[in-house]
């Protein structure tokens, strides 16, 4: 596995691959960032993985400064994994200079949920994401994998390789889950005890929601925000401090219609919330 730091250097080291499956991670790998890279395996003809923690999508609260830098670790168990090439670029290699250019994506997808309530993040996620894409792929095509995880993340990145008519297959990786059944998250690390026992409730939650949402059929419009209130109550007692949790059409993050209802696999239930000082984020497909 070659480890490289300048955008030159991946170049080279990819000048004689057609398809490359690239990952993009910002590091602190778990095993969710190493069942992508699997995926990615058998998607192209070299495995390429970026390691990056970008300033451009935290916000000034946020944990960029905290944000756990491991590449040494993460090196290591994508050599294991089977990346070929890891990308690990400086933030003055990537950001020469201030990224005056940005992608905005559409405020419809962009400004709601995450985007909401973390401003600014999606036009982060997608500058990085189309600049890195810029260095695995140059202007020749390939695959890229991205975690379900992120679900709003994953639409905003298909958006905009639609809209750009970038020649890259976006892949979805599933969720990969504790035994307990939380989400893998890099940001589960920041847990103490106590709070990793409980975070399993976001997760748990969210299923109920789901239930809840199926068995309501076409009574789903009228009683939607009632059950998403209780459902956040319901974390809220528990000590959790709970951003959203919601039903909303899969396609596009919107409020499903009552003819969305009642077609089997077009919503999707998603929720963010914070226990202690940390923020979790989990979604189900019913
Ligand atoms: O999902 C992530 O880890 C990041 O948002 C990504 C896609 C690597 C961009 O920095």
């Amino acid at each position: 596995m070659q480890v490289v730091h300048t955008i030159a250097d991946l170049r080279s080291a990819l000048a004689a691959h057609r398809s490359p499956a690239f990952v993009p991670t910002m590091g602190n790998l778990h095993s969710g960032h190493l069942a992508l890279v699997q995926d990615a395996r058998r998607l192209g003809d070299v495995t390429v993985a970026s390691i990056f923690v970008n300033r451009l999508q935290f916000g000034p609260n946020e944990d960029f400064d905290t944000y756990p830098r491991t590449l040494a670790a993460d090196c290591e168990q994508l050599k294991a994994a089977g990346c070929d090439v890891v990308f690990a670029p400086s933030e003055k290699e990537l950001y020469p200079e201030p990224q005056g250019f940005t992608v905005q994506p559409p405020t419809e997808l962009a400004n709601i949920l995450e985007g909401h309530f973390r401003p600014g993040f999606f036009s982060g996620v997608s500058t990085v994401v189309l600049k890195l894409f810029h260095c695995v792929f140059g202007s020749g095509p390939g695959t890229a994998v991205f975690g379900q995880k992120d679900y709003q993340q994953l639409m905003v990145i298909r958006r905009m390789v639609s809209q750009f008519a970038m020649p890259i297959q976006i892949v979805a990786g599933p969720t990969q889950r504790a035994a307990d059944g939380l989400a893998l998250s890099s940001r589960n690390g920041y847990l103490s005890e106590a709070e990793r026992a409980e975070a399993v409730h976001l997760s748990m939650t969210l299923r109920g929601l789901a239930r809840e949402a199926l068995a309501a059929a076409d009574a789903l419009p009228q009683q939607r925000e009632a059950m998403e209130h209780r459902a956040m109550s319901a974390l809220a007692q528990r000590g959790w401090k709970p951003d959203y949790l919601t039903v909303r059409r899969r396609a596009d993050l919107q409020t499903p219609t009552l003819e969305d209802t009642r077609q089997a696999n077009r919503l999707v239930v998603l929720g963010a919330a914070r226990l202690g000082g940390t923020r979790l984020i989990d979604n189900w497909e019913i």
